[in-house]
């Protein structure tokens, strides 16, 4: 994934959260064009398991629910996305 995409995936988690990344201010917060872009990212990478609202899926658990097992802020966030779920089929992006 090259870096637009990546700060597009970032925009869109960041969008909904209070905004902070590994300890800085998501540099892309309130830019409608990288949430755009991010919205588009979901749809094509994340829609498939985690559904086209991210409200869940067969395979993703609802990402809209407020429930974080692998926690909540926009740091454990951008771990899970680009780390993954080891052993699930979260894998990693990024
Ligand atoms: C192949 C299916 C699949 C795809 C594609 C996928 N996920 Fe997941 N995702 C999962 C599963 C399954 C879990 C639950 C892992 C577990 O058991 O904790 C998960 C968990 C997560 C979590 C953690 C939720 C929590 O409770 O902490 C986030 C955030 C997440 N996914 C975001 C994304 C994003 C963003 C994308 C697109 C880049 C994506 N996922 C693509 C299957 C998927």
């Amino acid at each position: 994934m090259n870096a637009g995409r990546y700060i597009g995936l970032v925009a869109l988690i960041g969008a909904a959260l209070v905004l902070v990344v590994s300890g800085q201010e998501n540099p892309v917060a309130g830019n409608t064009a990288a949430i755009q872009e991010g919205a588009s990212l979901f749809r094509a990478n994340c829609s498939p398991c985690h559904g086209l609202n991210a409200q869940g899926g067969g395979r993703g658990p609802d990402l809209t629910a407020g429930r974080w097992v692998h926690g909540s802020s926009d740091a454990d966030i951008f771990r899970t996305i680009t780390r993954g779920v080891p052993g699930t089929e979260m894998r990693p992006t990024g």
